[in-house]
């Protein structure tokens, strides 16, 4: 058992890690749960800390382009597009690995799932490492992602020793995965950098979500990122009894009690609606309500990657 610290002391984070340690970092999508990723034992933390299945790979995160070069065997011309235009960002590319990378990180696979992330602090201890990063997101498997340091602290205090506060996180749903195959460019799960912003870059993508529980595709089992209380979306609400709490876009919906509603974007913009969609489904988690009902969003953007979640929380 640790006695968790929030605090903003980079040494002592590096000190953590550099021991082999397993804590909570920012990044600009979620907070994560980091690691020494070339150290096997450190890792091993992440997976028990988070009782996570060893079938489920770890992203790395590392600092710069010239940083990816030493953990992968080659970036394609397309991949190298994607860096150029959007690292530091909320994208993550999955590129095959170099031996230097455990098996254990990829849970076996060829490819490693590698990212810059955004985030002023977590860059600045990434430059200060001299090793990448391995971090899933920093909740319990299964449950929603934090978006604060308490949120963090919230679920796995007492089994860290450190939490890098770094505020409340800017985009608020974890990265896009992208990855290659010959010519073609492959989003195996919709994130905070948007479809469309990749297509102005790299032309058409195809999308490749996995909507099974089969876990052998990437990043997406079926149910996942989900509160303890039942989530549906889009019911028609007048047809429903009880204490029903609800996600709602830019308006509230008629005939429940508007304390029991929360609007991501009173001003109908998607982005702030990502920023606050985790925060939202954990309030109304913790709250009264019996049960959870979320809108549908405008499936552009932003829209297309609060929808997946929605999905999945009410799987
Ligand atoms: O925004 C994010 O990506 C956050 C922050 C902390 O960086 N991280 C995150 O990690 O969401 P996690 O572990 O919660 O989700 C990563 C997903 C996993 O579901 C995993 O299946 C997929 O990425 N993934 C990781 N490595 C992979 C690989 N080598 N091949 C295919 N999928 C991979
Ligand atoms: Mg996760």
């Amino acid at each position: 058992m640790f006695n968790t610290i929030i605090g903003k002391d980079i040494s002592a984070v590096k000190k953590f890690l550099e021991e082999g340690e397993t804590l909570g970092i920012p990044t600009e999508t979620v907070y994560g749960l980091a690691a020494n990723a070339l150290n096997e034992d450190a890792v091993l933390k992440i997976f028990s800390v988070k009782n996570r299945p060893h079938f489920d790979p770890l992203i790395v995160h590392t600092h710069s382009k010239d940083a990816i070069k030493n953990y992968v065997e080659e970036i394609p011309a397309l991949a190298e597009k994607l860096i150029d235009a959007f690292m530091p960002g909320p994208v993550t590319v999955l590129l095959k690995k170099k031996n230097i990378i455990p098996d254990l990180v990829t849970s076996g696979l060829d490819n490693v799932a590698i990212r810059i992330p955004n985030h002023a602090l977590t860059l600045e201890l990434l430059k200060q490492l001299d090793f990448p990063l391995a971090a899933p997101s920093a909740n319990p498997f299964g449950y929603i992602s934090p978006t604060t340091s308490h949120h963090v602290f919230d679920q796995l205090q007492g089994r860290i020793p450190y939490i890098l506060d770094g505020g409340s996180t800017e985009v608020g749903v974890e990265s896009t995965i992208v990855g290659f195959e010959e010519d073609e460019v492959i989003v195996y799960r919709l994130g905070g950098l948007a479809i469309e912003e990749i297509e102005r870059v790299i032309g058409e993508v195809k999308i490749n979500l996995n909507e099974s529980s089969n876990p052998k595709s990437p990043g997406m089992l079926k149910s996942h990122y989900a509160p303890r209380k039942r989530l549906v979306i889009g019911e028609s609400v007048n047809q429903l009894t009880g204490n029903i709490g609800v996600i709602a876009f830019d308006e509230y919906v008629d005939v429940i009690e508007l304390k029991n509603q929360i609007l991501l974007s009173p001003k109908g913009d998607l982005n702030e609606a990502a920023k606050n969609l985790f925060a939202a489904m954990r309030k109304l988690d913790a709250s009264d309500v019996e049960k959870i009902i979320a809108v549908k969003f405008p499936e552009v953007g932003l829209g297309r990657a609060i929808n997946d979640r929605l999905k999945r929380a009410s799987s």
